[in-house]
């Protein structure tokens, strides 16, 4: 966990869309970053609805990246009247980009008032870039963002030993194809661990090597329509019997 991070360089294609040169791939779909997170983060996830019953509801994500996915559901949350008490969002992110970079990242990408200043407050509180966990409370704690610089291999089975317990995941970690450190049978069996028993995931590939690690650790998963063009994306839940639904 100690070892220096590599930060990422904040760089745009000509259409404006966020691409990371050392994976060669975008950071979100040139439809629409926030649109995209709605789409497959919450929808895929039954969020608002699922946090209701709950007091305190927790994400988990792979590859934090400008913190897009973080600061939709944050909004969301916030405009839920029948939201959970509190909400936890853990993240990990082995490239952060520095706070200024964030924040011009930001001002390219959202376009909604309410989500900006959201967006400022995240900046306003983004930690050294330091391998390790970081941990930022807002609204007086009852948003909490924990953030684990470093390689995902190695953090979330940390995390896992460490009792992190999963209501939602957000698998986002740049293409299986593109970047296959973050889609190791080690991680998903740190999901598998970490999620909680009624735990769902959702994320934006269907890639056949992700339903395989899926069924493989205990997840069941739909094939849904993906979001921008895109036509399918993945679905599911945690479930004791190892059925597969749609393949
Ligand atoms: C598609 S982007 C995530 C977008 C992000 N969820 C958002 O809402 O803005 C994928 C992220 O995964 C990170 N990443 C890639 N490989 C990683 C690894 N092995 N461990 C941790 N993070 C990694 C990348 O640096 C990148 O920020």
């Amino acid at each position: 966990m100690d070892e220096p991070l590599s930060s990422a360089p904040l760089v745009f294609r000509d259409d404006g869309t966020p691409y990371s040169p050392r994976h060669d791939d975008i950071y979100h779909s040139a439809a629409g970053a926030l649109a995209q997170a709605r789409h497959v983060f919450l929808d895929g996830n039954g969020l608002p609805a699922r946090w209701r019953k709950k007091s305190r509801f927790t994400v988990v994500e792979t590859g934090f990246g400008m913190g897009v996915n973080f600061l939709a559901t944050w909004a969301a949350w916030r405009n839920d009247p029948q939201r959970s008490p509190a909400l936890e969002f853990v993240s990990v992110e082995k490239h952060p980009f520095s706070a200024n970079d964030l924040r011009a990242a930001h001002a390219a990408i959202i376009d909604d008032t309410a989500i900006a200043q959201l967006a400022d407050a995240l900046a306003s509180a983004w930690p050294p870039l330091e391998a390790g966990v970081h941990r930022l409370a807002f609204l007086a704690g009852a948003v909490t963002l924990t953030l684990a610089f470093g390689d995902a291999g190695t953090l979330l089975p940390h995390l896992a030993d460490h009792g992190l317990a999963a209501d939602a995941i957000y698998l986002d970690g740049f293409a299986p194809a593109r970047n296959p450190d973050m889609w190791t049978p080690a991680i998903f069996a740190s999901l598998a661990r970490i999620a909680r028993e009624d735990a769902t995931f959702a994320t934006y590939t269907s890639a056949g090597l992700v339903k395989r690690a899926l069924r493989d650790n205990g997840f069941d998963y739909l094939k849904v329509a993906g979001f921008g063009g895109k036509r399918a994306m993945l679905v599911g839940k945690r479930l004791q019997s190892r059925s597969v639904i749609d393949s």
